[in-house]
């Protein structure tokens, strides 16, 4: 795409630390919400949303996650962007921290790092043409008006919309799947390296899904891109991603290449997620919970292990002691489960 760079002027200018330096390393991220009750309004709990979460995103590559409602994805997409502040925790973007203390300011992540939501309508200003809403990013970078406007309509071009058809509209005049696209374009009017996908095809038609889908892998694959994606659909996950990272209640309990995670799951928890899939026939849906059992409270979550309260292979030790993330066969398949861990003491560990 010939399209006017104003951010920098070439792509692989800001790729410093060279392909074998991941573009995203997040180490032991946390935050609790604070809970205030009572009639002073004093803080009388806190939210476990994410607890001590670390993975790394390869450049290139589409690192899936996954996980219950309530597990902390969407918490891990906004410190990530640094819409809410982590608690501690350390956010590594091609070799440079993020953060006051040296390394790349929020400001510098954030022209590298977009985002795009489910809610594609509120997302979107309603009294703005959607050309100028993808051309409010640049220009808020200093471009002028009409090079932003121009920049707009190129990216309109490029996610599907004809601009001489759709520049000027509203909001309100587009489908969910065209609003997405809109959005899409105005995520990719800052030049980004990355960009998070939190449900951002959820809304869609099966039909309108696939479509987005695909544009975002041509996307993807033209502009250098790396995605992370995260999604409740386990299939959708699948097709997408290179990794594919599982949630539990503010933690990771595995992570790994996809085809791993999906054909030799070793966590308990991913194979009950895996196994409570809905079927592809919409006839054969089910509307429960994927895993039997309502997920323990974030406020207080068990001790040891925060599955074992609906493991069917728990032990006392599971209670006892949280399991470490391990990869027992080198393969770049982590899972954090006594039963993969041969010196745990659980009855049924097995050695990879
Ligand atoms: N601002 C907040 N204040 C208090 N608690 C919060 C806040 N935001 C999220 N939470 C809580 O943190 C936990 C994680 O929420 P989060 O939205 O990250 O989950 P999720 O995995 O994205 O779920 P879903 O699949 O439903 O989108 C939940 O228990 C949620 O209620
Ligand atoms: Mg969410």
């Amino acid at each position: 795409m010939a399209m006017t760079s104003f951010v920098v002027d070439e792509q692989d200018s800001r790729d410093r630390g060279g392909p074998a330096q991941p573009l995203l390393t997040v180490n032991a991220l946390r935050k609790h919400f604070p809970i205030r009750g009572g009639l002073l309004g004093r803080v009388s709990a806190h939210v476990r949303a994410v607890d001590g979460v670390s993975f790394t995103v390869a450049k290139g590559e589409t690192l899936g996650i996954v996980g219950e409602s309530g597990c902390g994805k969407s918490t891990v997409a906004r410190l990530l962007m640094r819409l809410i502040v982590p608690d501690a925790g350390e956010q590594i973007f091609d070799g440079e921290a993020v953060g006051e203390h040296g390394g790349i300011s929020v400001k510098q992540m954030r022209r590298q790092v977009q985002m795009v939501f489910q809610d594609s309508a509120s997302s979107l200003n309603p009294r703005m043409p959607v050309q100028n809403s993808i051309a409010f990013g640049p220009m808020a970078f200093g471009l002028p008006k009409q090079e932003a406007i121009a920049m707009a309509r190129e990216l309109l071009t490029k996610v599907g919309l004809n601009p001489a058809l759709f520049g000027a509209r509203y909001p309100h005049e587009l489908s969910g799947g065209q609003k997405q696209r809109v959005n899409i374009a105005r995520a990719l009017a800052l030049q980004p390296r990355m960009i998070i996908l939190d449900e951002a095809v959820s809304a869609l038609d099966k039909s309108v899904e696939a479509q987005v889908l695909n544009l975002l892998q041509a996307l993807k694959r033209d502009l250098n891109l790396t995605y992370v994606f995260i999604s409740h659909d386990l299939g959708v996950v699948r097709w997408i991603s290179d990794r594919v990272m599982v949630m539990y209640l503010g933690e990771v309990v595995e992570i790994g290449p996809a085809d791993e995670i999906y054909n030799n799951a070793k966590h308990p928890y991913t194979q009950a997620l895996l196994a409570s899939r809905p079927a592809l026939d919409p006839d054969m849906r089910r509307e429960e919970a994927p895993v039997s059992g309502d997920p323990p409270n974030p406020i207080n979550p068990p001790a040891g292990c925060r599955f074992h309260t609906r493991c069917p292979a728990a032990e006392p030790v599971c209670a006892a002691k949280a399991p470490a993330l391990r990869d027992g066969s080198d393969t770049g398949h982590f899972a954090a489960c006594h039963l993969h861990d041969p010196s745990s003491g659980h009855s049924q560990s097995v050695r990879h």
